[in-house]
């Protein structure tokens, strides 16, 4: 497999700095006072960007298959009896592989329902997929080991704006991405680019220039890439194996979960609170329930830093006014989970070890049995 075979699909592609088209998309396709949809927990540079572009961001609930069709649709098809007077949303931020934060890779099944709401709603989707080159090998998968197609690839009808980075597959200090889009998109990037940014850095395209094409050529990246991607899965068994060990034992059994992952460089912790002391004291009000799991977060990460190990808040990349999971990540139940997000990106296998068991002993230190019941040191 070569890289013209990736990339045949593909209309017309364009390097640019993955800072721009992040923020070219979001200035370009949507005008102040617009609604963006995006996945309940999402990329939090696109929560901070929101805010001061004048964008409101709307969430559509996830499950163990990423964004939900059926939630999305039914977004849209309500949209102008609930809001009326406010402009439908036009554009859909996803991150179909490795998701940050949750891990969620789709399967293809999944892309092609929500392409379907797309076309259905007239929706352009942004697909932001830095990991898609991160897809864990399978055995026997060989050079082929990218099974899961791209939005930009499944769409007949040239709705999708791809953006690629290079941050994630060789050094993010490089700052260089590109988009790929139908032409007419391209060229309204383009224009932006050359008023605005005008160039991305001559050093690091030529660094990569040199790397990419005249050092390996595109077989040899193609195997970098395969390897990168069987180096972060191994690292992922090692950090889930940990995490069966520590957190899936004894008292932290029914009070830890997640998911295996297919890609990427995230694991999505979910912790149930339900049983602590602030949680069981607190009024069933909504709201005062969740900022008390705000509280409890905010415990949950002290401990654990206490303890030498530094986890993401969940609540960080949470695209809505609720912060936790007060609101189910499957569009069914309110939960009282917290979640945080671990990475074993950057460190050695016995690092990642060592930073799961303190992890659990953090946790163990709050949910810690007492008179046969879970229960907390209020502090
Ligand atoms: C989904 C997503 N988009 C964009 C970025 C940023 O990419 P870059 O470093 O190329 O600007 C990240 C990095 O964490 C990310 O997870």
């Amino acid at each position: 497999m070569s890289l013209t075979s990736i990339l045949r699909p593909i209309r017309i592609g364009r390097y640019a700095l993955q800072a721009e088209t992040q923020w070219l998309w979001r200035r370009r396709f949507a005008d102040p006072g617009d609604f963006v949809l995006v996945e309940e927990y999402t990329y939090s540079g696109t929560i901070e960007a929101a805010g001061p572009l004048g964008l409101s961001l709307v969430p559509v609930a996830m499950d163990s298959d990423g964004i939900n069709p059926e939630s999305l649709d039914e977004i849209l098809s309500t949209w102008d009896e609930l809001h009326p007077g406010a402009r439908a949303p036009k554009l859909l931020y996803i991150i179909p592989t490795g998701h940050n934060p949750t891990g969620v890779t789709q399967p293809r099944h999944r892309r092609q329902d929500v392409l379907e709401v797309a076309e259905r709603h007239d929706l352009l989707i942004v697909e932001d997929d830095p990991y898609h080159y991160l897809q864990f090998p399978r055995p026997g998968s060989g050079s082929d080991y990218l099974s899961i197609p791209s939005y930009l690839s499944l769409s007949r009808s040239g709705r999708v704006i791809r953006l690629d980075s290079t941050s994630k597959i060789l050094a993010p200090g490089l700052r260089l991405g590109w988009l790929t889009a139908p032409k007419a998109i391209v060229e309204t990037f383009q224009a932006a680019h050359d008023l605005g940014f005008v160039q991305s850095s001559g050093v690091s395209q030529l660094v990569t220039y040199k790397l990419v094409s005249e050092t390996w050529g595109h077989d040899g990246f193609l195997r970098w890439l395969q390897g990168l991607a069987g180096y972060y899965h191994a690292k992922a068994t090692v950090m889930l194996r940990a995490m069966d060990r520590e957190l899936g034992t004894g008292i932290l059994a029914d009070v830890c979960s997640w998911n295996a992952i297919s890609a990427g460089m995230f694991i999505w912790l979910r912790i149930e609170c339900s049983r602590l002391p602030e949680m069981s004291q607190t009024a069933v009000d909504a709201e005062a329930r969740q900022r008390a799991l705000l509280k409890v977060e905010d415990r949950i990460y002290t401990e654990a830093i206490k303890e030498g190990v530094l986890p993401c808040k969940g609540s960080f990349f949470r695209a809505s006014t609720s912060p936790c999971g007060g609101a189910s990540s499957n569009g069914a139940q309110p939960s009282d989970s917290i979640f945080l997000r671990l990475t074993f990106a950057s460190c050695e296998e016995e690092q990642l070890v060592a930073a799961v068991e303190r992890l659990g002993t953090a946790l163990r230190n709050i949910f810690h049995p007492k008179s046969g019941v879970i229960q907390t040191e209020m502090v």
